[in-house]
């Protein structure tokens, strides 16, 4: 039993810490070419259901499908092989290394191969990833500047344009706009409104319903560690949402 109108369905998903119920019972479905925002109190929920879907822990109960075919990850490889790519705000990119590098860590691009080794393809990394930078708007100098010398909303430019050059289907964002000023969270936003504009799916976690509400198609409320509201945009609002998060 599936339901091929989602590219992702969670259901009845249940997680514990050691005796503290995470999630409890929680449904969660993301469309394609869709923006999901998931919001909630601290604790409510959100890191633990999306890590979930990023293969970094099991559910205790409850069933995963992606494109329609139920899924069992075992790591965070598995489900990015996938096509489910999750940026983190913090552990997005190494600081030291190079934009290039960055984008191509683990999975760089190599010109001939003599039985296992290949040599890196050094030209042909630069200018992809000049173009994948080039993609999301983002007109950097060089791509051997060293991440370390972008700003917070430019580092989530560069995690996005890899997340688009490696063909993720999801791309699942945990407060990206988190100590950014407001114009680099306004450039974050437009990025993930060129992912759904490239067919691409996203989830995007924030505190700030003033960030979440204007891009996201549909908003799922999350409060300990239950689903308490699952609205399409048009049938909500700011107040609403703020409403429904303030019952104790
Ligand atoms: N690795 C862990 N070990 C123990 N408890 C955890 C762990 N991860 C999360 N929790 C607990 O699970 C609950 C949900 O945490 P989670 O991080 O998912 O919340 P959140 O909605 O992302 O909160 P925030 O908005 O503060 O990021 C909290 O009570 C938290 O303390
Ligand atoms: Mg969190």
């Amino acid at each position: 039993m599936h339901d091929h109108r989602y590219l992702v369905e969670m259901r009845n998903i249940h997680k514990w810490f050691s005796g503290v119920c995470a999630l409890r019972g929680v449904d969660f479905a993301v469309g394609y070419a869709e923006i999901v925002g998931l919001v909630g109190d601290n604790g409510a929920g959100k890191s633990t259901l999306i890590k979930i879907l990023s293969g970094f822990y099991p559910p205790d109960e409850g069933k995963i499908f992606f494109e329609g075919q139920e899924r069992h990850f075992s790591s965070p490889h598995e489900a990015r092989d996938l096509g489910i790519e999750t940026i983190y705000q913090e552990a997005a990119m190494v600081p030291k290394m190079s934009i290039m590098r960055n984008i191509f860590m683990g999975r760089e691009l190599s010109r001939m191969r003599l039985g296992s080794l290949g040599y890196l393809d050094i030209p042909r990394m630069e200018e992809e990833a000049m173009k994948a930078l080039q993609g999301v708007g983002l007109h950097l100098r060089s791509p051997h500047a060293l991440v370390e010398e972008l700003s917070g909303g430019q580092r989530q430019g560069v995690a996005i344009a890899r997340a688009m050059y490696f063909k993720s289907k999801l791309v699942i964002l945990d407060e990206p706009t988190n100590n950014l000023s407001v114009k680099e969270s306004e450039k974050v936003l437009e990025f993930i409104l060129e992912l759904k504009r490239q067919g691409i799916s996203s989830i995007f976690i924030s505190h700030n319903l003033y960030h979440v509400y204007p891009v996201a198609d549909r908003i799922v409320v999350l409060s300990h560690g239950e689903k308490i509201g699952d609205f399409r945009r048009e049938e909500t609002s700011v107040e609403k949402i703020t409403k429904l998060m303030v019952l104790p």
